[in-house]
């Protein structure tokens, strides 16, 4: 464990080769390889716990659970973590199918589906605003005291973006798919505050793997 206070954060992703993560719109597309899909389902496996955006779950209802498929055969319940300021969330989402708690981190006096949700098996905490949405470091700590040592954030872009922005992470790894989606409406990596404060990473690997280039950056 690196920093007592809030667990490890590993953010990864994948992205084209002009930095999307998704297509026009928000709409899904595959860019992990199976040996990227493999890879993230170990990750989730080892860690325990992943975070997303409520606009990640909105717009692809990801099933955020570990496939013994992928992991030889063994599978642990996961935590998942979602910020979502308004309890956005939607009570039938894919992710309340799996096994594992649900924690959902939520601004103060927020008045979306609280009852819903908590019947779906949702946790909710409420954390001060902050940029972005939610206080990170308020989830962050809030999740340490839970006992949660290592996450995984697996995005979308905000998420992401609040993570970089705000130092908050230990380690990115980026699975770089050779797709051009070639559009400025498709959601990108991040989403920087302004082209004049760029974001300077530590390159620690840049690894040929099936279907693409795995980037290992530290901050
Ligand atoms: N290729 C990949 O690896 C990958 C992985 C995941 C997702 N995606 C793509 O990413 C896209 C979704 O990205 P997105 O940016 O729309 O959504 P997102 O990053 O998943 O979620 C963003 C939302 O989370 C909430 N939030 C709460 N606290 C936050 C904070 N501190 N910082 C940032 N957000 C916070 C905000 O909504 P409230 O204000 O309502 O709280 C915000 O709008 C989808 O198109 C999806 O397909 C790609």
């Amino acid at each position: 464990m690196e920093n007592a206070s809030r667990p490890f954060v590993h953010i990864n992703c994948a992205s084209s080769l002009d930095g999307r993560i998704a297509l026009p719109g928000g709409r899904r597309i595959v860019l992990s390889s199976p040996w990227d899909k493999r890879r993230v389902h170990l990750l989730r496996q080892r860690y325990g716990a992943v975070l997303v955006g409520v606009g990640t779950v909105l717009s692809d209802d990801p099933k955020l659970h570990v496939n013994p498929h992928h992991t030889g055969g063994s599978t642990r319940p996961l935590t998942r973590v979602i910020l979502d300021s308004s309890l956005r969330t939607p009570p039938g989402a894919r992710l309340f199918s799996y096994p594992g708690e649900v924690l959902i981190y939520c601004a103060p006096e927020a008045e979306g589906a609280e009852e819903e949700l908590r019947r779906a098996g949702a946790r909710l905490t409420e954390v001060p605003r902050g940029e972005g949405g939610v206080d990170l470091k308020a989830v962050l700590e809030d999740l340490r005291r839970r006992g949660v040592e290592a996450l995984l954030v697996e995005g979308g872009s905000r998420v992401i973006s609040s993570f970089l922005k705000e130092h908050l992470f230990d380690l990115l790894t980026i699975f770089v798919s050779p797709v051009v989606i070639g559009s400025q409406e498709a959601p990108s990596l991040c989403i920087l505050p302004s082209p004049t404060e760029p974001a300077e990473l530590h390159l620690e690997g840049a690894e040929i793997v099936e279907g693409g280039v795995l980037l290992t950056l530290r901050p």
